[in-house]
């Protein structure tokens, strides 16, 4: 709570609207919530990068699909600093960028069904388990995306690191998603993405569809299989 109270400025400058007509005043979700029709010119499907670093996939995107919105969310300051400048220097108006913490966004801001997209690429793996807590990929979150997606709503999702590859796709199966035919546009057009293409690294990607009669999981077990 503490974190969001002292991220309220940022907030308010990105669209957030603690101060919309409506928003009850004291503790409340409501009154972190991050309408997307607040923050953008259009309405529009909406797209959200989890962790989008410095930007380069969703700036390619934004110029490429007009007609859809982009979030771009990244948790590092200084990180979010470059992403801001460079978001603000596109001129695009369908994308914008938010610090915040990723799981916060998906768990307690997006209202229910009104993405039709994320894109997590590159999620640092924490492969420690006294680290582990750091991890962006949960069942929590997978909860959090199921909630927040349209229904047919995709998570796209790349990583260098197998092992988490096989715990994400055993933790969305669990939550309802089925792997889909569609590419995962992000694997080699991200900044790590294109570094560790360049090296001939091993990426593993897969995009991940919700069930059309899947329902909001109330409960994802640990993982039990692999993709
Ligand atoms: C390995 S980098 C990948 C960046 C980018 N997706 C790419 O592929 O080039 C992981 C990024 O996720 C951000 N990150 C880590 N945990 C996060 C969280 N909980 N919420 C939002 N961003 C997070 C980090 O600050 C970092 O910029």
């Amino acid at each position: 709570m503490a974190r969001l109270r002292k991220s309220r400025k940022f907030f308010g400058a990105a669209g957030l609207h603690a101060d919309a007509p409506g928003c009850p005043s004291g503790a409340s979700a409501d009154f972190f919530a991050l309408d997307p029709r607040e923050l953008f010119t259009e309405a529009a499907p909406l797209e959200v990068e989890l962790g989008a670093g410095k930007g380069d996939f969703i700036l390619e995107r934004a110029r490429m699909f007009p007609r859809h919105n982009f979030l771009a969310v990244e948790l590092a300051g200084s990180v979010c600093q470059w992403l801001a400048i460079r978001v603000a220097r596109s001129g695009l108006s369908n994308l914008r960028a938010v610090r915040a913490d990723a799981r916060s966004v998906v768990n307690l801001m997006l209202p229910a069904h009104s993405v039709r997209a994320f894109h997590i690429y590159f999620p640092d793996p924490w492969p420690k388990s006294r680290h582990s807590r750091h991890r962006l990929i949960t069942a929590s979150l997978i909860r959090g995306l199921a909630r927040c997606l349209e229904p047919g709503g995709r998570a796209y999702l790349a990583t260098d690191v197998q092992w988490y590859f096989e715990q994400a796709g055993a933790l969305l199966h669990q939550g309802g998603f089925r792997i889909g035919e569609a590419s995962v546009a992000g694997a080699q057009r991200t900044n790590f993405g294109r570094r560790f293409a360049a090296e001939g690294k091993a990426i593993y990607a897969g995009c991940f569809e919700r069930a059309a009669d899947a329902g909001v999981p109330a409960q994802c077990a640990p993982p039990a299989a692999t993709v």
